[in-house]
């Protein structure tokens, strides 16, 4: 039982103005800065010599300094992560019945994607702590038809790249030799791993710069980085009707004003993570004593962006007792925390279909114990403090129903 003084703490702090969403819709900050931009990039783009499109001005920019950031050799712009993800796959060259290694826990992007390049998902689990895909339950499931491992940079923290890869090499497919390894960074852009930047490690890797996420280009937009020189040209080549390669290519381009905001937003990266990092840091102390929870990880070879701050409940408060404790946050304080992500199976009926029988007892777990707390760069410290004193007095409030 928490000592009578704690479950008193919600009455210290004021209710925050705004209602905390837990992946709220901006995930960033806005400020003049990126309104100049975009408006002196709509100004560039008002000359009918010039236009807002064909990867010009500031779309190069952008793309180098996001390798320059991410440490990796090259990057290329596109729409959205969803359809980076689609052409990593594509560029595999799946043929039916070829598998790629997808984490259950997920966001449905990464197995919609390799459906949509003709392959079959094989869901595996995620370790219960970090919710990064587990290496020993990959390695469990590979067979000779598969090509690829796909790992999520879940929530903002790493995948465990260097087993993954070790894995991949120690694993070769028969005829296309060691298994790709593409990371779908989506949640994670400014995520360390091992001292650097997520970004080069294995075949390649793609960041989602959608609004919601660390940092956006006005609402949309994506970037794969890579060190490979031939994976680079054919998502530059594809990204556009396939001109540069002559092969099939479809058109999933960023615009120059989107580029434009892009490398403002890019400078503040790391104060956003930072700030975050500090929320979190903070929050953990408030709720550390907290039998029934678990806070999230940090391990210590990995930077946490902590884009969600997941929860994970008790075992024996799974499912119905997690709910309440989502419900109690959400009409008693106003604060609204989400499950992100149970497993895609339960989710989608198309990924159902696709991986019948193929249900993960872990991650069915997991996926009814998670919950996600809401953090933003712009939460101030008496927001965090309300949040995890509601936090503290539904979970009293829990164990006492
Ligand atoms: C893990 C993950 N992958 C991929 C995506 C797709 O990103 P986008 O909206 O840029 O297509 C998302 C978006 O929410 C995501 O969370």
């Amino acid at each position: 039982m928490l000592p009578v003084k704690e479950r008193k703490n919600i009455l210290k702090h004021s209710r925050p103005k705004d209602t905390w969403e837990g992946e709220p819709k901006l995930g960033g900050v806005y400020g003049e800065e990126e309104i100049e931009a975009a408006v002196s990039a709509m100004r560039r783009a008002s000359d009918i010599h010039q236009g807002f499109g064909f990867s010009g001005y500031p779309i190069p920019e952008f793309e180098d300094a996001f390798a320059d950031y991410t440490g990796a050799a090259h990057a290329v712009a596109v729409n959205s992560a969803g359809p980076g993800l689609d052409m990593a796959m594509k560029y595999l060259n799946l043929l039916p019945g070829d598998e790629v290694i997808v984490q259950a826990i997920n966001f449905v992007a990464a197995p919609l994607a390799v459906m949509g390049a003709g392959g079959q998902v094989v869901w595996a689990e995620v370790d219960a702590k970090t919710l990064q895909l587990d290496p020993e339950d990959v390695e469990r499931r590979i067979t000779p038809r598969t090509r690829a491992i796909l790992p999520v940079h879940m929530n903002g923290l790493a995948a465990p790249m260097d087993d993954l890869l070790k894995i991949a090499h120690d694993h070769p497919h028969p005829v296309h030799g060691p298994l790709a390894v593409l990371g779908d960074a989506a949640r994670a852009t400014g995520a360390e791993y091992k001292g650097a930047k997520i970004g080069p490690q294995g075949l390649g890797t793609v960041f989602s710069l959608h609004t919601m996420k660390n940092i956006c280009t006005l609402g949309e937009g994506g970037m794969i980085t890579t060190n490979d020189s031939r994976f680079a040209e054919y998502c530059r080549s594809t990204r556009f009707y396939g001109f540069l390669a002559d092969t099939w290519g479809t058109s999933n381009v960023m615009t120059s004003v989107q580029a434009a905001v892009g490398l403002v937003q890019l400078k503040k990266l790391d104060t956003f993570v930072e700030a975050r990092r500090r929320l979190a840091l903070n929050r953990h102390q408030m709720l550390r004593d907290i039998p029934e929870i678990e806070l999230p990880i940090e391990p210590s070879d990995r930077k946490h962006t902590y884009y969600l701050y997941t929860v994970l409940v008790k075992k024996d408060w799974a499912g119905e007792k997690r709910d309440k404790i989502i419900e109690i946050m959400d009409k008693k304080y106003g604060i609204k925390c989400i499950v992100a992500n149970p497993p895609c199976y339960q989710t989608r009926k198309v990924l159902r279909q696709h991986t019948k029988g193929q249900r993960l007892s872990r991650s069915n777990q997991i996926g009814k114990r998670l919950f996600c707390v809401p953090i933003h760069p712009a939460m101030s410290d008496e927001d965090n403090a309300y949040i995890a004193a509601a936090l503290t007095e539904t979970i009293c409030k829990t164990r006492a129903s």
